[in-house]
């Protein structure tokens, strides 16, 4: 049976990944190695939490005798690694914390992986799941390519970058075997309500100010987070040693008119007449150093493995909008802090 690590299993994306893998491959066993910090949270996981092939692990990437010993214990196959720091606001008041989880705690599972797959690195994959940000900014044409140079801005982009370029020197001075993904913008369920899209839909639905920072002019290109876990799933099973990939929706929305879009959106479902949300828009002071454009060019993917995205984002956005309404006691216990509280006492009383 092959046993796959998974971190950061218990976020948004790492999710979606963790329940893709539960249920497609019942052959394979799946670890789920996971801090639970505040973007932590096991209810995004409730309903594969008993399945047999699946296990969670509590613990800190950051903490090298801990990984050390799991991976001595579970004598994994593979890695697909996810744990990070995610949100760039956060790494600009706190720098320092996104060196440790994203650099350090990458290069701690690197050489935890290392140590133990001497002599068998063609069996083992160490699959690292990065950004588009790490390319930097656009102007307002061109796409970022797998051949585009590296050119970070923000503590959580240059953060990304240093681990992305750590993944490259293990396969490069130690032969071992790894894959890097760069993707784009992800909206969908479980979506921690820090981000711009879960932000505005809470905002909007509480008729609370939706913070738009600067202009609006910034532009994002949004992906369904599980067109992302599919793509994942994709290049973790056919792409060859030492590869990268882009993942993107082709899908580029200034913040300004996915906002609007939103609102009108909300309208329909709660039952307003059509403005009223999106009298709630709040231009706030710009996030200091803000990237203007992100804009993917998946072709790569889409020639080599045959991924394109499987949903527009008019229904995409109308999925997650249903999917917030649906489950507003995910979503304010979540604002609440009351999820962090109920998992944190149930593992540590096990
Ligand atoms: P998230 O913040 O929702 O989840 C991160 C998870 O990592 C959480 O469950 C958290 O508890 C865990 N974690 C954090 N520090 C840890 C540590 N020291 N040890 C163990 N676990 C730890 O993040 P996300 O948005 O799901 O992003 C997942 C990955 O995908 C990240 O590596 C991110 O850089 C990358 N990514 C995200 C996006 C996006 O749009 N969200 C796009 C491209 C790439
Ligand atoms: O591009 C991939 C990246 O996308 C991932 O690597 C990051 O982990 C993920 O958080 C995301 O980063 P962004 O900074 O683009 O996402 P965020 O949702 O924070 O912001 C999206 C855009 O909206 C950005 O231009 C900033 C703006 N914004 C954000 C917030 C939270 C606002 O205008 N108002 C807000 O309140």
């Amino acid at each position: 049976m092959k046993k796959i690590i998974i971190t950061g299993g218990a976020g948004f994306i790492g999710s979606h990944v963790v329940r893709r893998f539960v249920k497609s491959y019942p052959e394979y066993s799946i670890i789920n190695l996971d801090k639970l910090t505040y973007a932590g949270n096991l209810a995004n996981l409730k309903d594969i939490e008993n399945a047999p092939n699946y296990k969670f692990v509590k613990g800190d990437i950051v903490d090298l005798k801990f990984i050390q010993q799991l991976f001595a214990d579970e004598q994994p196959d593979a890695v697909i690694h996810l744990a990070a720091e995610s949100h760039v606001d956060r790494s600009i008041t706190n720098p320092v914390e996104f060196v440790m989880t994203n650099v350090v705690g990458t290069v701690n599972l690197l050489n935890a992986a290392r140590e133990s797959w001497k002599g068998e690195y063609d069996k083992k994959r160490f699959y690292h799941v990065s950004t588009d940000e790490v390319y930097g900014t656009l102007g307002d044409d061109g796409m970022f390519t797998e051949e585009t140079a590296y050119d970070p801005h923000s503590p959580y982009s240059a953060s990304k970058a240093s681990s992305d370029h750590f993944v490259r020197a293990y396969y490069d001075t130690y032969g071992m075997d790894t894959v890097i993904s760069n993707c784009s913008n992800n909206y969908g369920s479980f979506h921690f309500p820090e981000k711009l899209i879960p932000l505005a839909i809470h905002n909007i639905q509480q008729s609370k100010p939706v913070p738009v920072y600067g202009k609006g002019e910034n532009i994002r290109d949004w992906l369904w987070v599980e067109d992302h876990a599919r793509a994942i799933d994709l290049i973790f099973h056919k792409a060859a040693t030492g590869t990268t990939y882009n993942i993107g929706g082709h899908n580029e929305w200034k913040n300004i008119d996915l906002i609007k879009t939103l609102c009108t959106i909300m309208d329909k479902k709660l039952g307003r007449e059509a403005g009223e949300s999106a009298k709630l828009i709040t231009f706030v002071t710009d996030r200091a150093g803000h990237d203007l454009r992100y804009a993917i060019d998946a072709t790569k993917l889409k020639n080599e493995l045959g991924w394109v995205p499987s949903i527009t984002f008019e229904e995409g956005l109308e999925k997650t909008v249903d999917w917030y309404l649906a489950n507003e006691e995910w979503l304010s216990d979540v604002t609440s802090g009351h999820y962090q509280q109920y998992y944190t006492d149930q593992y540590n009383n096990r």
